[in-house]
């Protein structure tokens, strides 16, 4: 059969869709594996509590047939496409919400709603990255441009032709954490940001930054915030941020930030961190041009997006449940993780070359094992052969030729969400390998 080119875009073989089905597959055999390679959430009693509870008490409202869109309750509303900017109900409590703790001043045109925050990626860097055409009505070619790599792997492929990434290079600072060497923490290169000429030349379309980073776990500060909205505005280019594990919710931050919005903002969150992927359920909020083009997309895409997720979470958000637990169980969960995590990789390598990036959030750390005598997708290679799973760094620089960039290839991404044997076992497994690489390398 033969395939269009857009077709063709998406079938190809990723480095990335290969290193899943491998996660996926080494799932699948009979070996024990540690798995420290996904982004599942954790599995959390409380979470699973207050769903389950949320969910039981939507199969018991009695309102099946009911089919007034302004009277929606959970069940009615499923019976029923929403219209293309998403389920009312739930944008209507996500404007109070947002309102209520940030005082932002949303109406429901600020938002919409997609199938995950993936979805939302893609609609997002396909309308601001890609062909143009310019006020002398040339044709010109802009990118998304990421601040700061490493960045989360699920952007690489989004466009539907080609990669538009531009993408700038960390500094990379040596810090303490809780009083202890051996830390590091990636900063913006503003220097070599506001000197691409991509940049200067109106090459770019968006500015984009996950806040906790998917993979290093860092969190932007909110100077180096201030500085992106300014260069955003400058440019008069929007500014995304990506909060799948940021504040209001899931919230697993512990670095003293604040989140900030306005209409040159678009704010992702994602109901998949709190522990609901698999309903789906993105949010998006803008400015009312960017709501009504990210509708017209879904209408095209979707019809209407899912409404499962928007009617478990309704009443959580209505209530404030679903900040409650985030602050008090989903973070403090993953901040313990982090520490057991950190305490047991110290006692494995302390006295070789690691380094840890600050753990400031999300739901990984990022271990650099600097000078490894062999790549980072050597050792994934290694580890796997031995059921322990991890992400090599090299899925995680989208729009940088890192051929020649040696710390590209000496960094691992490693969850923490796993319980606390598998991470006992996995991290005993790193330890071993890579104690005997050093060694070997003397
Ligand atoms: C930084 C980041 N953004 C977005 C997503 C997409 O999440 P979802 O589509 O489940 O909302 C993920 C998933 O792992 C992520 O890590």
């Amino acid at each position: 059969m033969k395939f269009s080119k857009f077709g063709q875009k998406f079938i190809q073989p990723t480095g990335i869709s290969q290193l899943m089905d491998d996660l996926g597959d080494a799932l699948k055999s009979d070996k024990p594996v540690n798995m420290l390679g996904g982004g599942n959430p954790a599995r959390i009693e409380a979470v699973n509590e207050l769903f389950l509870q949320t969910y039981q008490a939507l199969g018991n409202d009695g309102s099946f047939n009911n089919s007034d869109e302004t009277n929606s309750t959970a069940t009615s509303s499923m019976a029923n496409y929403s219209n293309p900017q998403g389920d009312a109900a739930f944008i209507d409590a996500l404007v109070g919400f947002f309102n209520r703790h940030y005082d932002w001043n949303l109406t429901s045109e600020n938002i919409a709603l997609t199938n995950g925050s993936q979805n939302a990626f893609f609609y997002l860097f396909n309308l601001f990255g890609g062909a143009f055409t310019d006020e002398q009505n040339e044709s010109v070619d802009k990118s998304i441009l990421l601040p700061l790599t490493p960045e989360y792997i699920g952007y690489s492929d989004v466009h539907v032709e080609g990669q538009h990434f531009t993408a700038v290079l960390p500094h990379i600072d040596e810090v303490t954490h809780d009083g202890e060497e051996g830390f590091f923490k990636y900063r913006v290169d503003f220097d070599a940001l506001e000197n691409l000429p991509a940049l200067k030349e109106g090459r770019i379309g968006a500015i984009c930054c996950s806040r906790p980073t998917n993979p290093t776990g860092n969190v932007l500060t909110d100077d180096e915030m201030a500085h992106l909205a300014e260069i955003a505005k400058r440019y008069d280019v929007p500014l995304i941020i990506d909060n799948a594990y940021g504040m209001p919710f899931p919230n697993i931050i512990y670095s003293d930030v604040t989140l900030n919005w306005d209409d040159n903002t678009i704010l992702c969150f994602s109901l998949s961190k709190i522990g609901l992927p698999g309903v789906r359920t993105g949010i998006i909020v803008a400015a009312p041009e960017v709501i009504a083009a990210v509708s017209a997309m879904n209408a095209v895409v979707n019809l209407s997006p899912t409404r499962f997720g928007a009617s478990i979470a309704t009443p959580l958000v209505e209530n404030n449940a679903i900040k409650d637990l985030s602050d008090n169980d989903i973070k403090p969960f993953y901040q313990q993780q982090a520490k057991t995590a950190v305490t047991l990789l110290k006692n494995e390598l302390g006295d070789y070359p690691l380094s840890i990036h600050k753990p400031e959030g999300a739901i990984f750390l990022w271990l650099w094992f600097k000078d490894l005598p062999i790549s980072t997708s050597e050792l994934y290679e290694i580890l796997k052969e031995k059921g322990t799973l991890i992400v090599p760094s090299e899925y995680f620089f989208p729009g940088v030729d890192i051929s020649d960039y040696k710390h590209a290839h000496e960094c691992i991404r490693m969850s923490i969400a796993a319980d606390e044997q598998t991470l006992r076992d996995g991290i005993a497994v790193i330890g071993e390998v890579v104690r005997g690489l050093y060694d070997g390398a003397k």
